[in-house]
């Protein structure tokens, strides 16, 4: 009894100092691996949460494996040389494997080319702009949506409502400029014209906005989709509020760079957001997301959880698959001193060995995340469904959603068969507002008068008044205008593809007599005081040379 016991106590203390000296040098392989990020911000700071927090989760389930990754932390300053001297230092002095990060497209320019040369993925779960993929970098993957996938959603939407022209204003960088191309494609199919671009400095000035506003709001077209980082979007839309274009009539669009991070957006800039519409990315629901956010909520109360985290925390869960998967051989850098030569810090870096099978277990991995399935396609993640959200008041509302096989619908379970070919905008999308509260879809073309209507003039009649008849309201004072020609001009007015605000100016004297005769009235649009003449008058060959082109 005594004895078995005893050896029992041994046996346990035995397998107890086993476990420890497994948890002191772990009996695993630490693989080192480097993010690269704006430290001190607030996005760096819930990615990092993020990262780390996928790191516990990950290997607390899965105590088998074999490697550990260890991440070391490289300060890209909020800069592009920055960010290429932190991935230069990482992988130089820890040997780091392969480099999460970094936060924005321009960083990621310099990034891919040392990840290519050194053979050291490098895996971004926010750089979105399209033009990277034009390095063409097997060593670059993307955790995240490249930002011309939600082009087809942006279409599919300018289609439904059947506006001709739309502006594109978006920040001068290679995030903003990356949309251009496809987007311009997109349109073309459709035969909607591009009349011009508004580009803005992500540094410009209120003042430099405001002009740019003033420009756009001097042209005819009402259309625009806005691309561009959160915090510009915030005092864009304050200062075109303030200007007057989120007035009926207009149509805003946003690319998903915006409504994506919201959260970041203060009151004041999202209500005069109002009546916006949106592109925003599509996060399947699961009960493992739910979770995610419950606890994140609970441990960081203050912080905004976004999109971006959830590729974080999916971009580290696909590197510590990935490098399980690789193996722990062939750890090492080859040629990486060379002491005799004259080389270049890139080439003194040398070529990880692990590179060629990180690359390849990288491509094949696929997994349920936080952000739904994860797997590469050609070295990024392809979306499928987008959703469409209405900005109102003070937040945002689902309207419904873009998806690949069956565009816009309101409802992701919406039979296509029940949107016939004749179908209205409402048979897509749930109830919207516009700018304005306008109570119709806006036409998305409108004749800039600056707020100055057309002048129309209108003959002052005795007698015969069924075609034109301009009476005096009795109680306001106001001139009333009736009669077939009236209706006639109003049908035609409302049939124009374009909104035009108009005014009946009756020609006549201070006593309410008529002023001339119709070759005089005529005469009036030649001289300016009116943009046209509506009444019973007949095209003679000397008026029509008297008369404006409107
Ligand atoms: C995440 O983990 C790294 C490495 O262990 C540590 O340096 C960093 O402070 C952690 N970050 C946060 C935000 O907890
Ligand atoms: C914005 O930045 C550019 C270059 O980075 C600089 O030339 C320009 O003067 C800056 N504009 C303002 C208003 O700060
Ligand atoms: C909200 O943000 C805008 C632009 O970013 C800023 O100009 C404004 O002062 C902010 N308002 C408040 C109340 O913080
Ligand atoms: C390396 O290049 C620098 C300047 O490019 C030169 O001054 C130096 O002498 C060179 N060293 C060797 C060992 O060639
Ligand atoms: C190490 O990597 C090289 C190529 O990078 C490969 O040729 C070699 O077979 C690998 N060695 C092992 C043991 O995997
Ligand atoms: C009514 O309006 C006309 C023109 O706008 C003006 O000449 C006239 O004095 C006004 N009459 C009254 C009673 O206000």
């Amino acid at each position: 009894m005594r004895n078995d016991k005893l050896f029992f106590c041994v046996f346990l203390f035995f397998f107890f100092c086993l476990e420890l000296s497994r948890g002191q040098n772990n009996g695993k392989t630490q693989v080192n691996v480097g993010v690269v990020t704006d430290v001190g911000t607030s996005y760096s700071e819930a990615a990092m949460l993020c990262i780390n927090m996928s790191l516990a989760d990950f290997y607390s389930s899965r105590p088998q494996f074999q490697t550990r990754l260890v991440v070391n932390v490289g300060d890209s300053k909020k800069d592009v040389v920055g960010a290429a001297i932190a991935a230069l230092d990482l992988i130089k002095n820890k040997q780091v494997k392969a480099i999460l990060g970094p936060w924005t497209s321009m960083q990621a320019h310099f990034l891919i080319e040392i990840g290519q040369k050194s053979q050291v993925p490098i895996v971004s779960f926010s750089a979105t702009s399209p033009f990277l993929n034009s390095l063409r970098s097997p060593y670059f993957f993307r955790a995240t949506y490249e930002d011309s996938s939600q082009v087809e959603a942006i279409k599919a939407f300018i289609k439904l409502f059947g506006w001709r022209e739309v502006v594109p204003v978006y920040i001068d960088n290679t995030f903003g400029e990356g949309i251009m191309p496809r987007l311009t494609d997109a349109l073309q199919d459709i035969n909607v014209r591009i009349p011009y671009r508004s580009v803005i400095a992500l540094n410009a000035t209120d003042t430099e906005i405001s002009v740019e506003l003033l420009k756009m709001m001097n042209r005819p077209t009402r259309v625009f989709i806005v691309h561009m980082y959160s915090s510009l979007a915030s005092r864009f839309f304050i200062k075109a509020k303030e200007i007057g274009l989120m007035k009926a009539g207009y149509v805003w669009i946003l690319t998903n760079g915006v409504t994506d991070v919201l959260s970041s957006i203060n009151e004041t800039g999202i209500e005069a957001m109002d009546g916006v519409l949106g592109i925003k990315t599509y996060i399947q629901k699961s009960q493992d997301l739910d979770k995610f956010r419950s606890r994140w909520r609970k441990i960081f109360p203050r912080l905004e959880l976004t999109v971006y985290g959830l590729w974080a925390y999916d971009a580290t869960t696909v590197l510590e698959i990935a490098i399980e998967e690789a193996g722990t051989n062939n750890m090492t850098f080859s040629n990486v001193v060379d002491t005799g030569r004259n080389v270049s810090e890139l080439e003194a870096l040398g070529l990880s060995q692990f590179g060629p099978k990180l690359l390849e277990t990288l491509s094949k991995v696929q997994f349920r995340g936080l952000g739904g399935d994860f797997r590469f396609v050609n070295g990024q993640l392809q979306p499928s469904v987008f959703e469409i959200v209405n900005m109102i008041g003070t937040g945002e509302k689902t309207i419904g959603f873009w998806t690949e096989g069956n565009g816009l619908v309101k409802q992701l379970d919406q039979q296509p068969s029940s949107m016939s070919a004749l179908s209205t905008w409402q048979d897509h999308l749930k109830q919207k507002i516009w700018p304005g509260e306008a109570d119709s879809v806006p036409k998305g073309w409108e004749i800039p008068t600056n707020g100055k209507k057309l002048h129309i003039g209108v003959p002052k009649k005795i007698g015969f008044t069924d075609l034109v008849k301009v009476t005096r309201d009795p109680i306001t004072n106001s001139t009333v205008v009736t009669g077939f020609c009236i209706d006639f001009f109003e049908v035609v007015i409302q049939a124009m593809p374009y909104d035009v605000s108009y005014e009946f100016i009756p020609f006549e004297k201070p006593d309410g007599k008529a002023a001339g005769s119709y070759n005089e009235m005529v005469h009036q649009v030649y001289l300016g005081r009116y943009d046209a003449i509506v009444g019973d008058t007949t095209v003679l060959a000397n008026r029509r040379s008297k008369e404006r082109q409107c």
